[in-house]
């Protein structure tokens, strides 16, 4: 038994990871494991990317493509657990429970609701149901962190309140997780200024090679009109002090593409071990889904046992 407290997260494998992702969410992830202080498990949210991919070869993709990008920035699937929502039927078990503790309004708040509602006239039970799925995630576990970027900060919320309701109507049986946001980077600005999102297109793949860290650089739109391209200069800072790009920003001053050219380095420096990791895991898809199978395995472990805990709880054993 590792005597840490846990620390859970998790991502839907629903595109490529860029480097919002990154400095969002999986840098602090790498951060806190390599910490030594937490027991990590770090999940491929596939059932929650269900609700977006409904084509099964290009799931079976997604989610080796998403484990071999956490294990190249550094998540060891020796040291952790790596493993699929999917291989761990308690998850939507739980979900199911916690639904009967759950009114429509609530669930109604979500901004990822709301988000959806104003995009499309007719969501699915599973996008309204969202919030109970990822909170069976993280309370399966008793996890003690969960490091994401700022967007999911009201999922954790969601999480917290379904655990406090829990125990106050079957007794003390969640941990009340807290959610690991660093204020700094909580939300990565893409190409165009926005938020950097796969939904946006505005996004520098985390394993792009350099052709695509020019391409994607050259389309930073830049009308500032001042000396220093904002856009440019906020991606920069993620890979550079205020204090080291001072003087390349003097220097430069007005002059976009050299602060272009400079940024496109530095891109490429920071991404090319990455991305060599990457693409040497991905010749290897077999051994990809075995560290998969193993994480599912332990995780299962846990996750039965709380979900014992749960069903003498509520009376159905
Ligand atoms: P996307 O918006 O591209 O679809 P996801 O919603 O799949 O990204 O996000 C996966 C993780 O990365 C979450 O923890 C999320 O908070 C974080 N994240 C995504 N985009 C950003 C961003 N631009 N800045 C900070 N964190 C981000
Ligand atoms: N909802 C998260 C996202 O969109 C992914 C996720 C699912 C998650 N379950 C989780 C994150 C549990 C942390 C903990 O990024």
């Amino acid at each position: 038994m590792n005597p840490n407290p846990r620390l859970l997260s998790g991502i839907k494998p629903t595109g490529e990871l860029h480097i919002g992702n990154y400095f969002g969410a999986m840098k602090q992830q790498v951060e806190l494991f390599q910490s030594g202080a937490y027991e990590c498990f770090i999940m491929v949210a596939d059932y929650h990317a269900l609700n977006f991919i409904q084509n099964p070869a290009q799931m079976q993709q997604l989610i080796r493509e998403l484990a071999a990008g956490y294990m190249a920035v550094g998540l060891d699937p020796e040291k952790l657990t790596i493993f699929k929502q999917s291989s761990v039927s308690a998850h939507t078990e739980l979900a199911w429970i916690f639904d009967t503790i759950t009114t429509m309004p609530y669930l109604m708040r979500a901004h990822a609701f709301k988000d959806a509602e104003a995009k499309e006239n007719e969501i699915s039970v599973g996008t309204f149901n969202y919030p109970m799925l990822m909170a069976a995630d993280i309370l399966l576990y008793d996890s003690a962190v969960v490091p994401v970027g700022q967007d999911q900060k009201q999922h954790i919320e969601y999480a917290r309140d379904t655990a406090e309701k829990f125990n106050r109507t079957f007794g003390e049986t969640f941990l009340l997780p807290e959610p690991h946001i660093l204020e700094s980077v909580a939300i990565v600005p893409g190409t165009d200024g926005r938020k950097m999102s796969k939904s946006y297109g505005n996004t520098i793949p985390l394993f792009a090679n350099r052709e695509t860290i020019i391409e994607r650089v050259m389309s930073i739109v830049t009308d500032s009109g001042g000396d220093r391209p904002e856009h440019v200069y906020a991606i920069h800072k993620l890979l550079k002090s205020e204090a080291e790009l001072l003087p390349i920003y003097e220097e430069h001053a007005g002059k976009y593409k050299a602060l272009k050219d400079a940024l496109i380095e530095d891109l490429d420096s920071f991404i090319a071990p990455m991305r060599e990791r990457y693409e040497e895991l991905m010749t290897s898809p077999e051994m990809i889904d075995e560290a998969l199978a193993r994480g599912g395995e332990a995780a299962a472990s846990v996750a039965n046992e709380k979900m014992e805990q749960v069903r003498r709880a509520i009376g159905v054993m």
